[in-house]
Order: structure tokens, then sequence, then C-alpha cells
């Protein structure tokens, strides 16, 4: 199963255009040294031919290999930055399916809309992609502790990766503003959990100057191995459309590791012969935490308008100073895409609509449909366009927002009340047969 040739020519380069100073792939790297830029991998093979590989990808979905069962492994060709996979930990991440909802579709405005839903992953969010070649990493380099701060889905996916790989994780949450069920995860996942009294961007400074202090390894997306195994959820869904290439892929951003891994995926994929266009990326933020809609607005030029305060109930995303801001906009540049912003009503209203198709996603996950509504509106998004929207989110990671929203109760940030416009309230019925058949008569 080893591939040593593959790695081979693998390394860690700056991304900076002016700079791309390069690393091997076993240096421990976040942002350059030389001029402070993000650091991705790159690969000087190139992967096998395009029908091969396409071979290949779906044998493999019937072998009983643990690394073939994994819906990142599985795509290995194209993240080929281990030398030996025998020390990979994968609890079977990835495998998440493309669902149609036609609910969903006519509420965005589409006829169809497929969505990729990332909450089917073992800890129910997408990180879990990104965490089996980041704990892949730090196994072959030796460490014993790996750390994150986390809006909650990272720390979920880390603390279980770290467990089953045998390492001490540890976990910086900003205080009071995560979900209670990411929280959970964490904990029962034996993480060590630090909640700070600040916010994600302010903990990042923070777990930054710790991890260089204390040799800790950081699993946060500007982890370049992340990246590669987020990366994953492009192939994958090319793949189970037989490499139809969509019109276009949608989906939220927060800290914008996900935008930089699909774009790379998809330029990869084009540049390794298994597609033939590249789809049009919209990444959607929302309206108190979008500093990179406001980046794209201005042009994408000048200082990055960082957010100091950033709010919104999706607290997955409720962050002002996304780290991976130049990878993100470049892709989206290159892409031809858009970004947009929703309100906390609109992502409200619409997660109620994925709900109402049996899907279901977290509110983060829903800025996409509430973006293809706006984008729809405006005719940016054309009616009849093959559209992917990413569910990045399980819609049990925040039971409490469901409830408040189904039962009148819930508040955006500022006390603004969100309306309950497609809400389900419990029926309270007293045990007697008669009037319980006369109410559902
Ligand atoms: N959706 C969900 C459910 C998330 O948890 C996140 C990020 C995003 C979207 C945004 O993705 O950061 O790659 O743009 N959550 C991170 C965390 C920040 O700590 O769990 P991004």
């Amino acid at each position: 199963m080893a591939s040593a040739t593959q790695s081979a020519a693998a390394e860690l380069v700056c991304f900076n255009e002016a700079c791309r100073a390069r690393y091997a792939i076993t240096e421990v790297v976040y942002n350059c040294p030389k001029c402070g830029g993000l650091i991705e991998t790159a690969y000087g093979n190139a992967p096998a031919k395009p029908d091969t590989l396409k071979k290949i990808f779906r044998e493999r979905r019937m072998s009983n290999a643990p690394i073939d069962q994994s819906g990142v492994w599985r795509y290995r060709e194209l993240l080929p930055f281990l030398e030996d996979y025998s020390h990979v930990v994968t609890l079977r991440e990835g495998n998440t399916p493309l669902l149609d909802g036609p609910i969903a579709a006519k509420y965005g405005g589409l006829d169809r809309i497929t969505f990729k839903h990332q909450g089917f992953n073992p800890t129910g969010s997408f990180k879990d992609n990104g965490m089996t070649c980041g704990t892949a990493q730090a196994v072959r380099l030796g460490m014993r502790r790996v750390a994150c701060v986390s809006t909650g889905n990272t720390s979920a996916s880390m603390a279980a990766y770290a467990a089953a790989a045998g390492l001490e994780a540890l976990i910086f949450l900003p205080h009071g503003n995560i979900s209670f069920g990411k929280l959970a995860q964490a904990l029962e996942y034996g993480a060590k959990t630090l909640q700070v009294e600040a916010n994600f961007d302010q903990i990042l400074a923070l777990v930054r100057v710790l991890a260089e202090r204390l040799g800790i390894y950081l699993l946060n997306s500007m982890n370049p191995f992340r990246i590669e195994g987020q990366k994953s959820i492009m192939f994958e869904m090319l793949d189970q459309r037989d490499w139809r290439v969509p019109d276009w892929v949608v989906l939220p951003g927060g800290n914008l590791g996900n935008t930089s891994a699909f774009g790379k995926a998809l330029r990869e994929a084009l540049n390794a012969g298994l597609i033939d266009r590249l789809p049009r990326i919209a990444v959607i933020q929302a309206e108190g935490s979008a500093p990179f809609y406001d980046f794209w607005s201005r042009g994408g030029t000048g200082t990055f308008p960082a957010v100091c305060n950033p709010e919104t109930l999706a607290t997955a995303i409720r962050i002002g100073d996304p780290v991976s801001w130049p990878k993100a906009l470049h892709e989206v540049r290159t892409s031809k895409g858009v970004v947009e912003k929703v309100t906390e009503q609109e992502i409200a209203d619409a997660k109620a609509q994925i709900g109402l198709c049996g899907i279901g996603c977290e509110p983060a996950s829903a800025a996409t449909l509430a973006g293809i509504r706006k984008l729809t509106a405006s005719g940016v998004i054309d009616r009849a366009a093959d559209v992917v929207a990413v569910l990045t989110g399980n819609l049990l990671k925040d039971s409490d927002y469901i409830y408040k929203y189904h039962t009148g109760q819930l508040e955006a940030p500022g006390g603004v009340k969100i309306e309950s416009r497609f809400g389900n309230k419990p029926i309270v019925v007293p045990n007697d047969a008669e009037k319980i058949a006369a109410l559902l008569r």
C-alpha cells in the first residue's frame, strides 16, 4: 500500500506568488518564515492518467481495506504527501451522500439542487475529511500533542482523531459561543478543553504562541495537510457525479479553509484531466461576520477589512479575521465565482426549508441556501443551473437553535427577534384520547 515514489516530490511551498519559498514536506511550518505567507503542499509528480485514476477510485469502493473505505484516502493519488500509509487513522470519514432537495430548490429559486452533506461524517462535519490527514502528518512527525482553536466542529473532529491515534488533544474554545453538542463531543472524546474569554480570532493568535512555545502541533485550517484532506470533498462529489462538473459549488465561509481546499482540488482535478472545466465557487457569509464579502465587494484590494467583534447565531462561522483569505480570494477569482452575505433571518428560514426536505443541517450550512436564494433573485445564478451546495454540519450539532426557531424564541445578536416563518411548534395535549382525536381530525 505504500507508494514511496509518490511523496518523493511532495513539498511545502509558500502561497505568496512573490515568494514561493520551498520547505521539506516534514517541516513544521504554518506560515512562511520568509514572508509570513500561507503554506500549501505541492507535488512534482503528475498523478496517473485520468481514466486509470477514475478506475482505481471506483474499484476501491469494493475494497474492505480501511484506507480504501475512507472517502479521503480513496483519493490518495491526489493528495500524495505520505510515503507510508500504515499510520493513517481513519474513522471512515467522507463517504457523504449527494441528496436532492426539491423543496429547498424551489425556495432557492432553482429547478434543482444537490446537497453534498458533510454532516454525515463520523463526528458530524466536514472537518473529519481534513483531520484524518492532519492527524496522519502529526503521527508521521512523531508529535505527541495536537491543538486547535475552534468554533466547535474542528475541536470535535480533532478530539476524535487524536483519541483514535493515541495523541493528547488540547482544545481552545471561545467561552459561551459554541453549541453544546460540539462541546459535548470534545469532552466525550477525552480532549483537554480550555474555554477562553475571547473570540475565535483572538484565541487563534494565543494558540499560535503556545504551540510554538510548547512544541504542540497545530491542527487549525492553516495547517496545509487539513486542506489536502478537505480537497477530497470535491473529488468525492465529482466521482459520485461520474465526473460531471456542476455549474456552481456553493459553501459557507468562515475561516475560509474549505474555500481554499475546494478551489485547489478543482484546479488540480482540471490539471490532472479528471474534469474539463471549473465550476464557479460561491462563498456565503453571515452578515455580522462578513469581512470576506466586504473585501470582495471592494474588488479584493487594499487592506483586508477584519471585523473586530463578529456576530452571528451561526456560531460555526463567527469569524472576523479569516486566516485563509488570500487563498480563498485566489480560488474565487480563478473559478469566476462570487461572495455573498445573508442575514440571520435568511439563514434561519433557509435552514427550516432544508429541514423540510428531510435533510436538515446546522445553521452555518444553511447560509448556502439563503445565499442561493439571493443569487438567483439577482440573476447571478440561473434558475436552470446545476448547483451543488455543501452542507457542512449535522442538524444535531445545534439543537438549541432549532428548538428556539420553531417555538418563536430565537433572537439575533443585539436582541432582534427572528420570525418563526416556517415554525413547527410542539403541541401540548392532555392525556385524553377524545381530545387528541378531535385535534387531529
Ligand atoms: N460550516 C461549519 C459547520 C463549520 O464548522 C465551519 C468552520 C464552516 C462552515 C466554515 O468553514 O472555516 O473553512 O470557512 N468551523 C471552524 C471550526 C472554524 O472551528 O470548527 P471555513
